[in-house]
């Protein structure tokens, strides 16, 4: 397996785990259609399929760290939002049929959801963790 989701990056909120677990597994597709034959049409597919779905996720991600009034929210939405800038210029490359390097955007994408989870997203989740007590209604 290319990227492997590991308990390590679970941050605790199990439909952002779900999310996360779905991204890794379309980043994996990716690199089983890479050596196919005539994979080129599939790749687009599936690439496609990854931008909607990150752009989904994100949005459900900050809907849930704004409800929470969490404090680095605008760091997690400029990450976010420089990824989703940089998929759709791909998509958009190879729309016009460019040539893109899909090894290169695969090392790019495993690359980017590591670092991300780990150093952004590890940080929510502790925070979340922290605060729980004050955060849920007390009964
Ligand atoms: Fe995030």
């Amino acid at each position: 397996m290319f990227v492997q989701w590991s308990p390590l990056y679970s941050v605790g909120i199990d439909e952002l785990d779900d999310q996360h677990r779905q991204i890794i597994d379309m980043i994996n597709l990716l690199h089983e259609a890479l050596p196919k034959r005539d994979s080129a049409a599939e790749i687009r597919q599936v690439l496609v399929r990854l931008v909607e779905y990150t752009q989904k996720h994100f949005s459900a991600e900050e809907r849930y760290l704004q409800q929470l009034h969490y404090p680095a929210l605008e760091t997690q939405r400029e990450e976010h939002r420089e990824l989703v800038r940089d998929l759709r210029e791909i998509l958009l490359r190879l729309k016009r049929g460019e040539d893109i390097s899909v090894r290169k955007l695969l090392a790019f994408l495993k690359n980017w959801w590591i670092t991300h989870i780990e150093r952004e997203d590890l940080k929510y989740a502790s925070w979340v963790r922290r605060h729980r007590s004050e955060l849920s209604p007390r009964t």
